[in-house]
């Protein structure tokens, strides 16, 4: 992965990878529920095919 740990992966919630990096090591894994956690996917929706590529990454580890 290139992207950094501080870089925005939700521009709308202000969330960044390592947040969502954090929720996934924690065995949160579901859009829903880092939605909810974090805010991220509640605005435009853009950020969810990053996010959704990370729950995968986590999967293949
Ligand atoms: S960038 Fe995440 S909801 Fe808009």
């Amino acid at each position: 992965m290139t992207e950094q740990l501080n870089d925005i992966i939700c521009h709308c919630s202000g969330t960044t990878y390592g947040k969502i990096m954090e929720l996934l090591a924690k065995g949160h894994q579901d859009v829903t529920v880092l939605s909810n956690k974090t805010g991220a996917c509640s605005g435009c929706g853009s950020c969810e095919d990053a996010i959704l590529r990370l729950i995968d990454e986590q999967h293949n580890n």
